[in-house]
């Protein structure tokens, strides 16, 4: 998992600046002021959850700034939806298209589709598309970290390194279509995992993956809080019949956090009392109430402005013809080839740093969340 400072070989980049010799040409007159001429396609998976709304408004407005003509699509979770959100954006001349996939398996023959007609530049955001050689770059947070710093987080509250224990532990993964869902897992349970195998923690449901590759088992469909609420309340109704208590809820995100919250407290565990330790991501605002009230206990904040920030430099660079700065080139192999990619550090918010992190930073207002 090194992250070395590389940058894309000039060959490569020389490619990408030749397709888009088309775009530059076709708009010429078009714009004024030395606006940059710019054609781009933006992909997004729902707006369901809050951070997919603010990553798609926040890139649309970098690059609207930056002169180029956007458009931005948001496909309620349904893969068909964005496929053929995505052929329209081909077809109305979509030069560069910015995709964070539903479902990374299934985007080949579209991708396919938008290098043949367009010679577009594919950049996968945040998750990666899987399967194809038709995706040039991947931007993203550090997702094996996330899951390592959630791990980490529960390794140092219940005291793990210095013995403590038995805890009881419930564990969940994120939507099994979804890419990242395996590197969140694996970052955590290769700290977790130990303490399961030699009992320090202890899973009463039983659903403890004997190892990362099984993590799908525990995965909830669509990173769907309704879903992972129904699942606590089974292991709850299940595996804690007499006295045994929660202690801790390894899970992925705030979405699947929420479900999980509801599920303890109508079952009866009370925040600041025998309320167990919750990890998330995000950073959504109910989530970060919810830290602030005691019913959660940390959220990973990824600071998609900085995602953001990051895809819109990649495309000035692509336009420009100029090298595309990367750094990792190992990490990401979709299957077909590894991804050049660029990786942002995700950071661990707790009630202790909600302020200097996430209100003083303007992430979210303090209003949002009660302060
Ligand atoms: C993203 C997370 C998000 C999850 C559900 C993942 O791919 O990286 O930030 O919580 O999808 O939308």
């Amino acid at each position: 998992m090194s992250i070395t400072k590389k940058v894309l070989a000039l060959g490569a980049v020389g490619l990408m600046a030749a397709g888009l010799a088309a775009c530059s040409s076709e708009a010429e007159g078009s714009t004024e002021g030395g606006a940059v001429d710019c054609n781009v396609g933006i992909s997004m998976p729902t707006r369901s959850l809050e951070r997919w709304i603010n990553d798609g408004e926040h890139l649309e407005k970098l690059l609207k700034d930056e002169g180029c003509t956007v458009d931005l699509q948001y496909a309620d979770n349904k893969t068909n939806k964005q496929i053929s959100q995505i052929q329209n954006q081909i077809a109305g001349g979509a030069k560069i298209l910015v995709v964070a996939p539903i479902d990374g398996e299934v985007l080949s023959p579209v991708l396919s589709e938008a290098k043949k007609t367009q010679d577009a530049v594919v950049i996968s955001y945040d998750r990666l598309i899987n399967g194809t050689e038709d995706v040039d770059y991947y931007a993203t947070f550090d997702n094996y970290r996330v899951g390592q710093l959630q791990g980490e987080f529960i390794e140092e509250q219940l005291g793990l390194a210095d013995g403590e224990g038995p805890f009881n532990l419930e564990p969940f993964a994120g939507s099994p279509d979804d890419n990242n869902a395996k590197f969140f897992f694996s970052g955590a349970w290769d700290v977790l995992l130990p303490y399961v195998e030699n009992g320090q923690l202890e899973v009463p449901s039983g659903k403890a993956p004997k190892s990362n590759d099984d993590w799908a088992s525990i995965g909830i469909q669509g990173w769907a809080s309704d879903k992972a609420q129904a699942e606590m309340d089974n292991r709850l109704t299940s595996f804690y019949t007499g006295d045994e208590k929660v202690d801790v809820v390894l899970s992925p995100n705030d979405s699947l956090a929420i479900g999980i919250e509801a599920s303890l407290k109508s079952a009866g565990y009370t925040p600041g009392e025998d309320y167990p330790l919750i990890t998330g991501q995000d950073a959504d605002k109910a989530n970060v109430k919810a830290i602030l009230d005691d019913e959660q206990s940390m959220t990973v904040w990824k600071d998609t402005r900085q995602l953001g920030d990051t895809v819109r430099d990649m495309i000035m660079a692509i336009i420009a013809g100029d090298e595309v700065e990367v750094n990792d080139t190992e990490t990401y192999d979709n299957g077909k080839k590894v991804v050049p990619s660029y990786l942002l550090e995700p950071q661990v918010v707790t009630k202790e740093n909600v302020q200097e992190k996430l209100i003083d930073s303007g992430f979210i207002d303090a209003s949002d969340v009660g302060l």
